[in-house]
């Protein structure tokens, strides 16, 4: 889908289809009354009809509407206009979206991103667009035979910008807005792809297959006598249970100058989380197929930055196995020796993320990165406490932190931060280890993230939980692509200026 930006004037402009929003109640949008006076009064007459009050969702399409050289006019209800903020916006544009994905509607022009928000500037309403017309057009259908789902797309949207001068800022915002949502797309691919075909060697050669196409990234993958080489024994005590070797895949992005120092990505990359000998009930257990969301959000903002040959350096890295129950698989009491020299007892086999995560965010101490972030599905305790619509965050340093949660904020992508504190350390005593990888009932994502702070003492570090918004459940059950947005968006935030619509 080819999505950009353009001046146009409504009336003249030739496509399928003209998406133009209205106000409720009955409030014509500055191209809708362009449109209005075009037509004799014709939309503002329906309007008065009752066929449209202009309510949050709301969608009316018209054909042939003389005068007008396009041949159609989608009308989109966008709610109450003081209260028309970044979310009601998003909605308008997915409400838009459903219906031209419904009449299969193949070319379109995007009047709303015109509209006035408080909370977002204009070239961020612009890059939002794009994200959120790529986003409601994805399909996962690469595994369906030929007989399923045809696939409905839009070949072309253009999204108008109405004064001329915000043109060249514009164009930048789509750019950004297409790189984030090809990111985002190569991250739903991911995680929707099950254990058996997405694999820690599926994930490895997939971060090799992407770099070809950006010049500036290279790709280095560790098997395991590399890691054993390095000491890695919590992240190898991990994947001696599974029949699929395991991999750390290390991206390494050089846009910027030599020697600026990267900032690492760390993804969870369980392609399976059986949850080994601590095995997990049987419900839902095919969702723990996403347990390589973390993984797939560090690939797929590489793509991003890749795209858009960012002036920055980034490291990604994977630590990348299956969680099985196994003769050879760690046992509840087992003791390993991570790559920091940490003991670890390893009361449940289950708590398997941080055991994989620990050693890879020992392993990226030598890039001497200014930032790590670690990005994991770790616990289902911050599902509890924060549901499916922020990620938790926790960090050992407060501007990194709040670097992350106003990225969360302006790329409609938010976390949430929870405590760090001390007092939550005692709860991973262990009477034989130097710790537990368990903390108890009480506070799992924080016990977790006190867990991963032991060993990035030497780092300016945050942790993503993205348990409860990587993947949907039920009905439309599928990877988000979340926090590639957010990833994406801190990572624009480090390149200065020019990708900054502050
Ligand atoms: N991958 C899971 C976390 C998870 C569970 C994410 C459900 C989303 C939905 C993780 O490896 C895990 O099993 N965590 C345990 C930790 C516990 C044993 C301390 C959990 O959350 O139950
Ligand atoms: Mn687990
Ligand atoms: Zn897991």
């Amino acid at each position: 889908m080819d999505i950009s930006v353009k001046t146009t004037s409504a009336p003249s402009q030739r496509s399928a289809c003209l998406v133009v929003g209205i106000f409720d109640r009955r409030k014509l949008t500055n191209t809708a009354m362009e449109l209005d006076s075009a037509t004799n009064g014709y939309l503002s007459s329906i309007l008065q009809q009752g066929d449209m009050d202009g309510k949050a969702g709301q969608t009316l399409l018209l054909h042939a509407v003389e005068a007008i050289s396009a041949q159609r006019i989608l009308l989109v209800g966008c709610g109450k206009e003081k209260e028309f903020t970044k979310r009601q916006y998003k909605k308008a544009i997915a409400a838009a979206v459903k219906s031209l994905k419904e009449y299969n509607i193949r070319d379109a022009v995007f009047y709303l991103p015109d509209l006035i928000t408080k909370d977002l500037k204009h070239a961020q309403r612009i890059k939002l667009a794009a994200e959120t017309i790529h986003h409601g057009y994805y399909q996962f259908t690469q595994l369906k035979s030929k007989n399923g789902t045809p696939k409905v797309t839009l070949q072309k949207a253009v999204l108008n910008v109405a004064d001329e001068r915000h043109l060249a800022q514009a164009r930048l915002a789509v750019a950004m807005g297409n790189a984030v949502a090809l990111g985002v797309n190569t991250a739903c691919d991911l995680g929707n792809l099950p254990g058996n075909i997405c694999t820690p060697s599926y994930l490895a050669s997939t971060a090799q297959k992407n770099a070809k196409r950006y010049p500036d990234m290279k790709v280095k993958v560790l098997k395991q006598k590399d890691m054993d080489e390095l000491k890695m024994g919590a992240l190898l005590s991990v994947a001696k249970g599974s029949r699929q070797p395991p991999r750390l895949i290390v991206i390494e992005y050089n846009g910027g100058k030599k020697d600026d120092r990267p900032v690492a990505l760390v993804g969870k990359g369980i392609t399976f989380d059986s949850g080994g000998i601590s095995i997990k009930p049987s419900a839902s257990m095919d969702e723990m197929k996403f347990d390589m969301c973390g993984a797939a959000s560090v690939l797929g903002t590489m793509v991003t930055i890749g795209e858009l040959k960012l002036p920055i350096n980034v490291v990604g890295i994977v630590p990348s196995c299956e969680n099985m129950p196994d003769g050879a698989a760690n046992k509840p009491g087992d003791i390993v020796t991570s790559m920091s020299g940490q003991t670890i007892e390893v009361l449940n086999t289950d708590a398997e993320g941080r055991l994989i995560l620990c050693d890879a965010l020992t392993y990226s101490e030598q890039f001497k990165p200014k930032a790590v972030i670690d990005i994991a599905t770790l616990t289902g305790a911050c599902v509890v406490a924060l549901g499916k619509h922020p990620c938790g965050l926790l960090s050992n340093d407060q501007t990194l932190a709040q670097n992350l949660l106003d990225a969360g904020e302006r790329s409609n992508d938010r976390a949430w931060q929870l405590p760090l504190w001390d007092d939550y350390q005692d709860q991973l005593k262990s009477n034989f280890a130097d710790m537990a990888n368990i903390g108890g009932p009480q506070a799992g994502t924080i016990t977790a993230a006190c867990f991963l702070s032991r060993f990035t003492e030497k780092l300016k570090w945050a942790h993503l939980d993205i348990a409860g918004v990587a993947w949907e459940s039920g009905h439309n059950k599928g990877a988000t692509g979340r926090p590639v947005p957010l990833l994406s968006q801190y990572l624009f935030d480090q390149c200065g200026k020019k990708y900054q619509f502050k």
